[in-house]
């Protein structure tokens, strides 16, 4: 069984991203298992934290879950124009001690969410530019920026079939990534 944790870059309640996360994650095949892996309990990166003696309970955790994690969804918002704290905080974390990096190797979907027609695309690269020195190969094309989402969900908060049909897509074409790059 492949383990596909998903990194969602809001903590809002009624948050569109979380909405096309869920959604995504009903959208893998047999054989893998999908799991929202929880960020925003971690407290900001410190570097004391370093010392293996001041480790916070929630870093171990966190690490150890990503550890075991065959493939990275990152589904997020794009705040002023880049990647929300909340994600970054995550990255920094699972990235250090300096050589004891969790995400490095680990196959990589980038997904951007936002009511605009943009699509959070400076959120998208900039989560790109930090993935690079991650050394977490992620899926090129097609690129995922999901704009005007408001529009995209329905009045009874369902997500209109030709959407879904789009997430598909993505999903199927990550699969193949992350296989070619297992
Ligand atoms: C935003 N929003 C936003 N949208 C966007 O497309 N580009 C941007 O740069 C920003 N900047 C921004 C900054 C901050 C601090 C907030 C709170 C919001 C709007 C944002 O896309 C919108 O609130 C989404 O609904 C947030 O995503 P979730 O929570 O619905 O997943």
């Amino acid at each position: 069984m492949k383990k596909v944790g998903f990194f969602i870059g809001s903590l809002r309640k009624d948050s569109y991203s979380k909405k096309v996360a869920e959604a995504m994650m009903g959208m893998f095949p047999e054989g893998y298992e999908t799991e929202v892996i929880e960020i925003g309990n971690l407290p900001l990166y410190n570097q004391d934290y370093d010392d293996l003696n001041d480790v916070p309970a929630e870093y171990d955790t966190f690490r150890q879950k990503v550890a075991e994690l065959d493939d990275l969804v990152f589904v997020t918002p794009e705040y002023n124009r880049s990647v929300p704290a909340v994600l970054k905080n995550a990255l920094d974390v699972g990235s250090r001690p300096f050589g004891h990096s969790v995400w490095d190797k680990k196959p990589g979907l980038v997904v951007t969410v936002s009511p605009g027609g943009i699509g959070g695309f400076g959120a998208n690269h900039h989560l790109r530019q930090s993935l690079v020195f991650l050394n977490v190969p992620t899926l090129q094309q097609p690129e995922a920026y999901i704009g005007n989402i408001v529009k995209l969900i329905q009045e009874d908060g369902s997500i209109a079939q030709g959407t879904l049909d789009y997430f598909q897509t993505i999903v199927n074409s990550f699969v193949n990534f992350a296989e070619s790059n297992a």
